[in-house]
């Protein structure tokens, strides 16, 4: 990248800050609370990737073995109290984003929407939709026929395309994806799977960012500019792996797998940003978000308390997933280990320097 661009890219994230600082303040500000629209900083956002995003795909998937989240304490803390196929007790980290992208929540499930033409359309217009899926991985191999991979997640939405273009006609498509936000967390799963058999390192990684480039690149070739990527987390501290070792301790290994793949993502990301024009990211470091948490897990002991209740049978039930916290200004979190440790997924506005946040801002002033 040249001086020029990256000081462009630099004033870029400053006014984007500033601007989202005034979003901020004018919120916290207004006596009446602008509507949800006003905020609305992206006009749809469509969803990649596995159970960290899913909002229910899996629930229409058939198969003993495929993964859902659908017993009662799924959802408990979803309004309704209801499970919806969230691998959470209520919002999950695609419902956060959407948030902070001033949608609802999560655009819908596909496959909840898939039935009728009709309803696809309209949603994949009015607010995106959520292709991600339990369990899948980059590979079509991992976890196979029991998940909806990240190569049929991108040909689901190619399909959408042709859906929302037979409707509206190119143009307009064109314009929507070219302002909506793409957000994908893939990943975990293939390594998870790697690590129950390890084979050569150098070449899974070549593998997994083959597909992770190939999705990427389609995506951009179907009109996607603005992508939201979380890399992946501590792998080897997720309950399920500590409650393997009698000591509780997180399995180094399979950290430093994560920590391998999660460079050369970072990598990956920064060549397609220079090669392809238009396109700009956000990645959003998990690793380090959970690294830190979990050094301190006294820094969300406040939250812990308030959900301790239900704490126990969440690092069950949860698994490695998401524990929406029970403040308001906590979003959702994961259940970290031994059923003690929780996190909040990383605040998109926190990584508005990185030119995420700020893309998708620049983006709403420049064509809109
Ligand atoms: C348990 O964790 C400790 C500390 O990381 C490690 O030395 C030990 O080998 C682990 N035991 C097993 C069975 O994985
Ligand atoms: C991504 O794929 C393209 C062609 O499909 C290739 O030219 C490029 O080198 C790949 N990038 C990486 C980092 O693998």
């Amino acid at each position: 990248m040249g001086y020029g661009q990256a000081m462009k890219q630099v004033l870029v994230a400053v006014i984007a800050i500033i601007s989202i600082r005034r979003h901020l303040v004018a919120a916290a500000g207004d006596a009446v609370q602008p509507s949800s629209k006003a905020l609305k900083q992206v006009p749809a956002m469509y969803v990649f990737g596995d159970s960290t995003l899913d909002v229910g795909n899996n629930n229409y998937l058939a198969g003993a073995d495929v993964p859902r989240a659908n017993t009662p304490l799924h959802g408990v803390d979803y309004p309704g109290s209801k499970p919806t196929g969230r691998f959470s007790n209520g919002y999950n980290i695609a419902d956060s984003i959407a948030k902070k992208l001033g949608l609802k929540e999560s655009p819908p499930a596909y496959l909840s929407l898939a039935q009728g033409t009709t309803p696809l359309v309209v949603t994949a217009l009015a607010e995106g939709v959520s292709y991600a899926s339990a369990g899948a991985g980059i590979l079509d191999s991992t976890h196979a026929g029991d998940n909806i991979p990240l190569s049929k997640q991108v040909m689901y939405f190619e399909s959408t395309k042709a859906k929302m273009q037979a409707k509206v006609g190119s143009a307009a498509v064109r314009i929507l994806l070219s302002r909506s936000f793409f957000l994908i967390s893939v990943g975990s799963n293939d390594l998870f799977v790697f690590a129950a058999a390890p084979t050569d390192v150098v070449a899974l990684y070549s593998s997994l960012i083959s597909g992770y480039n190939t999705t990427i690149t389609s995506l951009y070739n179907m009109g996607a500019r603005k992508f939201g990527i979380l890399n992946v987390g501590l792998l080897g501290c997720v309950p399920t792996v500590r409650v393997l070792n009698s000591t509780g301790a997180c399995n180094d290994g399979l950290n430093l797998l994560a920590a391998g793949f999660d460079d050369a993502l970072k990598s990956l990301l920064a060549s397609l940003a220079a090669k392809l024009p238009g396109l700009v990211y956000s990645l959003a470091d998990f690793y380090s978000h959970t690294e830190v948490t979990f050094a301190n897990p006294q820094a969300s002991e406040g939250r812990r308390a308030q959900r301790s209740g239900i704490l126990r049978w969440t690092s069950r039930v949860y698994s490695a997933h998401q524990l929406q916290a029970a403040g308001p200004e906590a979003g959702p979190a994961l259940v970290g280990g031994q059923g003690d440790i929780d996190v909040n997924v990383p605040d998109f506005t926190s990584y508005s320097i990185d030119p995420a946040m700020a893309c998708i801002d620049l983006g709403r002033r420049l064509i809109s």
